[in-house]
């Protein structure tokens, strides 16, 4: 077994300005050669990602799946799914990231499993199993029963409850899922639920993980009374006072630990004063700040989003987080060609123009952007290499289930989560095997070893800004000090560092007397060009 902390340093709180790495294991490397990304793959790379300067590696769901939601529906926390390796692969992957001075997190569910979890077959096999109280089956409303118990609909569209049928073949109670009917809802008030979990918690920690990420962390309560329909201000199913006993009993675990584990949470909440409850003392050290991640390439929303999340988190000492993309969210490199670059899921359409080439010079931008603001900063796989959305997929290839449940309305997530291209000669732009999601043609240009040769590349700048990042002590201790700027820029010090970001069309002046750190495209003589960012050293 792995010793926990192994070839790190002890630094109690890491997290706070790490720089982390997600990966989405099925696409990011394929050691094996059947098309499916693994913990083979990954190890093979971990020189790559130490080069690119990371601290940490958060890991989607690796574990036993039938993958109806990407991992996100896990039917064994305590397995490691065979499709990606086993157990004491991902030991020896934890520790030889470790050696590296990489740390790794790994991605909890609380708020439902598979419906091929073993607690969810025998309550499916028996109406009468006590295992039925672990989820929230209910019978249905109307005469026979044949409405489900609450009009609430499911995140990925459709109603949020499916019915059972009774082993004597005859229509039963339904069953809530916020998500996938593949994803049984879990009743958190049952205490062998908490145990349940606080088990698979000192499970991973145990094997030397330094973190988890808590996944929809802000839906595990419910309402018990299931109210049939939702008014404006209620919240039966979303932010409830309970789900912080959750996350004060995780925190409590974490700080067993001679080198503390850390919690981040997957919090979509646009409350700013709800947002931040959840990064008490006693509970998470952070949560996504999707706020940032949704705001479009503009100067005015961009500053507002960044000074709200300081003020927020500020007022409980804790530390923000700042992120581009993830698994679940359109590629910035897309995102920010289009003429609406904000994101939201309703608005994630088939079809949406975008100036692939202006999405890419943004997004460079975004880069530098995110990396000044104190806090920790989160990667998603392939952002380094400035990946598009594939928006394109053939209609047979796409696997994610918020395509079919939206009736087809929504194209889904596939398309930020193509195989990573990282040799351009090779089949597959050296992903491994036949990639399960089909790579875009010209994928391969834009392989690793390709940016690797171009000084100019999106690999080149993020591996130089990282370093420079790690290396400039005021990134990591100055407070941020907001700098007079004209309408479509961005400026603020970090000690004598300078961040200045033009999101304007035109170039902008750049101060008289100072030393360029590093820019996201050239400079235009002594100016700044537009959908450009720059740190200087004053
Ligand atoms: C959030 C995850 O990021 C997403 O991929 C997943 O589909 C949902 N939670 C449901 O688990």
């Amino acid at each position: 077994m792995v010793v926990a902390g192994d070839g790190i340093a002890p630094h109690e709180a890491w997290w706070r300005d790490a720089v982390v790495y997600e990966i989405y294991v099925r696409s990011f490397a394929d050691g094996d050669g059947d098309g499916t990304g693994d913990l083979a793959g990954v190890r093979s790379r971990l020189d790559y990602l130490s080069d690119l300067g990371v601290d940490a590696l958060w890991f989607t769901p690796w574990y036993l799946s039938p993958l109806a939601d990407g991992g996100y529906d896990v039917q064994d926390y305590r397995v490691i799914d065979p499709a990606f390796g086993d157990l004491v692969e991902a030991e020896v992957l934890i520790a030889e990231a470790a050696e590296r001075g990489i740390r790794t997190i790994v991605d909890i569910v609380p708020n439902h499993v598979s419906s091929e979890h073993p607690w969810f077959r025998a309550a499916l096999a028996d109406p009468s199993a006590p295992e039925r109280a672990l989820f929230w089956f209910r019978p249905g409303r109307g005469e026979n029963g044949d409405l489900p118990p609450t009009e609430w609909t499911s995140s990925f569209g459709g109603p949020a409850w499916t019915r059972t049928t009774d082993p004597d073949g005859s229509p039963g109670q339904w069953y809530l899922h916020l998500f996938a009917p593949e994803q049984p809802d879990l009743d958190w008030s049952n205490p062998a639920v908490r145990h349940e979990h606080a088990d698979v918690l000192r499970f991973w920690f145990d094997r030397g993980v330094a973190g988890i990420r808590v996944d929809s962390a802000a839906f595990p309560a419910k309402d018990p009374a299931l109210p049939v329909t939702i008014d404006a201000d209620a919240h039966p199913h979303l932010d409830r006072d309970e789900v912080h006993e959750i996350y004060r009993e995780w925190r409590t675990i974490a700080d067993e630990y001679s080198l503390p584990r850390m919690l981040v949470g997957e919090v979509w909440l646009a409350d700013d004063e709800r947002f931040v409850r959840y990064l008490r003392d006693d509970e998470m050290h952070g949560a996504f700040n999707f706020e940032f991640m949704v705001t479009p390439w503009d100067a005015d929303a961009l500053r507002s989003a960044i000074q709200r999340t300081l003020a927020a988190h500020e007022s409980i000492s804790a530390s923000p987080t700042w992120a581009l993309g993830n698994h679940d969210v359109t590629r910035a490199a897309t995102r920010y060609g289009r003429a609406d670059s904000s994101f939201s899921f309703d608005a994630k359409r088939f079809g949406t123009e975008t100036d692939a080439a202006l999405g890419l010079r943004r997004a460079r931008a975004a880069a530098l952007l995110a990396a000044a603001l104190p806090g920790s900063l989160y990667i998603y796989q392939g952002d380094e290499l400035g990946l598009p959305e594939v928006e394109d997929l053939p209609l047979h290839a796409l696997r994610d289930p918020m395509h079919e449940r939206s009736g087809g309305v929504d194209p889904g997530r596939d398309g930020c989560r193509i195989p990573l291209p990282w040799t351009a000669s090779d089949p597959a732009s050296g992903f491994g095997g036949d990639p399960w999601l089909p790579q875009p043609d010209g994928w391969s240009e834009l392989a690793v070893d390709r940016q690797l040769a171009d000084p100019l590349s999106t690999l080149a700048l993020y591996r130089s800004l990282l370093r420079i990042r790690r290396d400039e002590a005021a990134l990591h201790d100055a407070p941020l000090e907001w700098m007079p700027s004209d309408a479509h820029t961005i400026a603020f010090r970090r000690g004598d560092l300078l961040c200045l970001t033009n999101f304007g069309s035109e170039s902008v002046a750049l101060p008289l007397h100072h030393r360029l750190l590093i820019s996201s495209a050239p400079l235009d003589g002594e100016r700044l060009p537009g959908d450009c960012a720059a740190w200087l050293r004053l």
